[in-house]
């Protein structure tokens, strides 16, 4: 991260404050950063007492008062999918968003659903995408929307495809803890994860060495099987894993049913070297008991 403190101190702003962006969000504030973001309901200023203003933008109409809230913006994160309608945020401030004076570098968060179904080989960044979802379809014409919205501006827009999103508060750890833990048996059907702090390292890295119209697959060095995540998390807690269900027989919902029917292994290669990242938790299990440690010293 030496690279990302010699920068200028920026103001970032992250269209759909998640998981992921209020992790970064306080990442950077920790580094004298301003952060802030949107959330569809806002029920405080402040996203829920983090200290991270947030403001509403319900992905149907524009964010009230656009021009003020974004007007020192230096760095900007997408974290909305796509709709019906397309990407909500170009939809709606594709022009403010091009008259920032201040905006460096954007970062847009995709999906290996781009690549659609690969049968458990190997995907490279530059492997032509073949979306096989509506999904796959909207994210692979959202990706492109937002690196041609900004073509020649000198504003750098990456699109970074990020895999089985993981981290403190979403895990399986505590999912067996809640009972909601499933495993949902697909022979042969495997997917990467990734933790959201090692997300985190990748955007803040990618800020540091902007390129424009890059994209970056952002995942662990491991692709597996649902349930030998769940299999391990249970172990660590000395639990015994749910039943396997087939999948034929699971419920899931369309999205997960769409996710559940592709198959891939992420190439990771371009964020070592492009961006010198190296992974805080190179798998689930580094990722898990990191996660227990700092559950169980929090007790
Ligand atoms: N979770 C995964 O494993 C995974 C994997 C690959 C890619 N992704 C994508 O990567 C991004 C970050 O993931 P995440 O898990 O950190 O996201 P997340 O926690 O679900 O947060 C998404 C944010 O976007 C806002 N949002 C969602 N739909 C919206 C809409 N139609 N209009 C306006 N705002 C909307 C949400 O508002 P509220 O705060 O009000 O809910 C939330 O703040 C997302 O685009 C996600 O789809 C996720």
């Amino acid at each position: 991260m030496d690279e990302f403190n010699s920068l200028p101190k920026g103001s970032l702003f992250c269209f759909g404050l998640g998981f992921t962006c209020a992790r970064l969000a306080r990442r950077v504030q920790e580094l004298s950063w301003a952060a802030a973001g949107t959330r569809r309901h806002v029920e405080s200023p402040d996203r829920e007492g983090e200290g991270i203003p947030v403001h509403a933008f319900s992905g149907l109409a524009p964010m009230e008062r656009a021009a003020e809230i974004l007007a020192n913006v230096t760095h900007i994160v997408a974290s909305i999918p796509p709709g019906e309608h397309g990407d909500p945020i170009l939809r709606f401030h594709e022009a403010d968003l091009r008259s920032l004076p201040n905006l460096q570098w954007v970062g847009y968060l995709s999906t290996p659903a781009v690549y659609g179904d690969r049968q458990g080989a190997i995907v490279h960044e530059d492997d032509e995408p073949n979306p096989g979802s509506v999904r796959g379809a909207r994210r692979l014409a959202a990706e492109r929307a937002w690196v041609s919205a900004f073509d020649g501006t000198g504003v750098s827009v990456q699109v970074f495809r990020l895999s089985g999103i993981y981290g403190p508060g979403r895990n399986a750890l505590e999912q067996l803890r809640a009972g909601t833990a499933r495993i949902i048996n697909k022979p042969g059907q495997v997917f990467n994860r990734i933790h959201v702090d090692d997300i985190g390292t990748i955007l803040m890295a990618s800020m540091a060495r902007p390129s424009h119209g890059r994209i970056y697959n952002v995942a662990d060095d491991e692709a597996c099987a649902s349930g030998d995540v769940i299999c391990y998390a249970a172990e660590l807690l000395g639990m015994e894993p749910p039943a396997p269900i087939p999948y034929n027989s699971a419920e899931l919902s369309p999205m997960a049913r769409s996710f559940y029917a592709e198959c891939k292994r992420l190439d990771t290669g371009r964020i070592r070297t492009e961006l010198g990242v190296e992974l805080a938790y190179p798998t689930y299990r580094e990722g898990l008991r990191r996660i227990l440690d700092d559950m169980e010293a929090a007790a």
